[in-house]
């Protein structure tokens, strides 16, 4: 069932959304040489308590973390770890998201560790573009698939592919609601886009082949052929005036 928010809802999820937006921008400020993800994550945990939110992943299905931090080939749900420091040309996804008076936000960002080749900041850079090409797509009483196709369009135009195995979600009083939000499919499949759904976005791209693995960590994903994978999240909601993102400042 896909949850249709009402004014005051949207509201307390544009707040909580604007705050996973500032944590998100000051890790990324951290994101340099040297630094380990498990300090990304100690980082985020100040942040929450500063904010007086309550971390969206500690405690969900097991995750004991409040960020995911997936390194390279790493495609999503990387778990910090003090082992793990960052090295000059990585690209890094942080995975993110906080509760705010009961309500999700949930929002991710690929950024590049100092210098990083060409190849790399195009894969970043497409991503980035491929969800803020979806998002584009929406419209009230307009098709969500219409959002999954522009995605896969574009950055399989661009050389790339996209992952199948995890896709976006509806959000809300939970992480993950209906419906499910897939970053490929044909146009025109529905279900239709009213006004007071909300939306998590988030296409995972690889440079490579679309599949994936997970470790025997239980979380990590990696592609299965080793090369490099981008991710980028937005929650969005669809309003009278068209989409709008919660989780940009
Ligand atoms: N943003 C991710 C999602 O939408 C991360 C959740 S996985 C978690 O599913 F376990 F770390 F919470
Ligand atoms: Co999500």
């Amino acid at each position: 069932m896909i949850t249709i928010k009402t004014k005051k809802e949207l509201e307390k999820m544009n707040k909580c959304g604007k705050i996973v937006a500032l944590i998100l921008k000051e890790l990324e400020q951290k994101v340099k040489p040297g630094v380990t993800t498990a300090e990304l994550d100690q980082w985020a945990e100040k942040l929450i308590e500063k904010f007086h939110v309550r971390p969206a992943f500690k405690g969900y299905k097991g995750y004991r973390h409040c960020l995911c931090t997936s390194i390279n080939e790493e495609v999503v749900h990387g778990i910090p770890s003090p082992k793990r420091k960052l090295q000059e040309g990585d690209i890094i996804g942080l995975d993110f998201g906080v509760i705010y008076e009961g309500y999700y936000g949930d929002s991710a960002i690929t950024v590049p560790v100092g210098e990083v080749s060409v190849n790399k900041q195009r894969l970043i850079d497409v991503t980035r573009n491929s969800l803020l090409k979806g998002i584009g797509k929406i419209k009230k009483n307009g098709s969500l698939s219409d959002v999954s196709s522009c995605i896969q369009a574009y950055v399989e135009k661009m050389g790339y592919s996209v992952v199948r195995e995890f896709v976006g979600h509806g959000i809300g009083q939970s992480l993950h609601e209906d419906p499910p939000v897939p970053n490929y499919g044909e146009p025109g499949m529905g279900p239709t886009l009213e006004i007071g759904m909300v939306l998590a976005i988030e296409p995972m791209v690889n440079e490579g082949s679309p599949e994936v693995k997970i470790l025997k960590d239980g979380w990590t994903a990696v592609t299965v052929d080793g090369s490099t994978s981008a991710h980028f999240e937005h929650t969005v909601a669809i309003t009278e005036e068209g989409p709008k993102v919660f989780t940009s400042l």
